[in-house]
């Protein structure tokens, strides 16, 4: 079995870590009408996650709605925090106080962006910071302030977000990159394969969001495949853990950061790394991913 645990830098991680761009809200992320959700249970799901033994939460401090924040929930469930704890968060985008997006940081602009997430998490240096990237084809302007800003102490480790190798390239040769997180997952950018494996290869992490809601970005609003549900039922498992345990099955350097405001979910989703798929499920799901989009 694949090990539980992968290095990001000095910083050891479980593979199965936690998303926090759902808990501000219920429902679709950035949607302007969604619900703030329950305080409580926000932080419950925090603190659960963390007793379960997740210890690399994702976060950012454009993860907001209208009265919550994901920064500030992380804070208030978890400081002071477990010294063994890793918090990813990305830079890059950022939204208005009223949720609307603005352009791409600046490279200048990454500066204040690190310091909103060091005040907001109540830390005095980031664990990881990934520069998340969108309409940009040379990172090195962006990556060199970052990379400035590890040198001063306020990050730890870099990271790299929406990208493509030719990025990673760039990134590598200003500074080391930890991590790569793009969207992938069962049926969804089998196109990011190759790229998967170059980071395996290069010893960085690759990290994917939407490895549950996939295309939809919105797990539970299509149809379940049917080979997905079998395969679930012979193991007295759920389809969600299915996913992600084929997820972790990619690579040793995949880590699994699914995103839930529901105990239940998340449970479950811990539980998903006790879960082996036989070598003939991961050839009949390996086919069904590379039918996807
Ligand atoms: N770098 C980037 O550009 C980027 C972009 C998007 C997201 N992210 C990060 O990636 C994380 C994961 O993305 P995501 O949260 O959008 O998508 P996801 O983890 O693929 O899926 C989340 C959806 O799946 C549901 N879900 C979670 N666990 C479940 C389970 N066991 N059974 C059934 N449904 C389950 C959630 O609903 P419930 O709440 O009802 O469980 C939610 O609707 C985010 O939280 C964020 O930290 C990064």
């Amino acid at each position: 079995m694949d090990p539980v645990t992968w290095r990001l830098g000095d910083l050891t991680v479980n593979r199965i870590g936690f998303g926090a761009m759902r808990l501000p809200q219920q429902g679709t992320a950035f949607d302007p009408h969604a619900r703030p959700r329950d305080r409580a249970q926000a932080i419950e799901v925090l603190r659960t996650a963390v007793e379960l033994g997740v210890n690399h939460v994702d976060t950012a401090a454009f993860y907001f709605s209208a009265t919550r924040s994901a920064n500030e929930l992380i804070n208030s469930a978890l400081s002071p925090y477990p010294a063994d704890l890793v918090i990813t968060t990305k830079v890059g985008p950022s939204r208005t106080p009223q949720g609307e997006w603005l352009p791409l940081a600046t490279p200048e602009q990454l500066r204040g962006q690190v310091e909103e997430n060091l005040r907001q998490l109540g830390r005095d240096h980031l664990d990881v910071v990934n520069l998340r990237v969108s309409g940009l084809d040379d990172v090195s302007a962006h990556f060199e302030q970052l990379a400035g800003l590890r040198q001063e102490g306020l990050v730890r480790h870099l990271g790299l977000s929406n990208v493509r190798p030719h990025h990673l390239d760039q990134a590598q040769r200003i500074a080391p990159v930890v991590c790569v997180q793009n969207s992938y997952g069962l049926g969804h950018h089998p196109d990011q394969d190759d790229f998967l494996g170059v980071c395996g290869e290069r010893g960085v992490a690759f990290v994917p969001f939407f490895a549950l809601a996939g295309a939809n970005k919105e797990a539970g609003t299509s149809a379940e495949d049917d080979e997905v549900t079998a395969i679930a039922a012979a193991h007295d498992a759920t389809p969600a853990q299915v996913r992600l345990a084929w997820t972790l099955a990619r690579g040793p350097h995949v880590l699994v950061i699914p995103g839930t405001g529901d105990p239940a979910h998340l449970r479950q989703n811990v539980e998903a790394g006790q879960l082996v798929l036989t070598p003939e499920e991961l050839t009949r799901l390996d086919a069904l991913h590379l039918n996807g989009n």
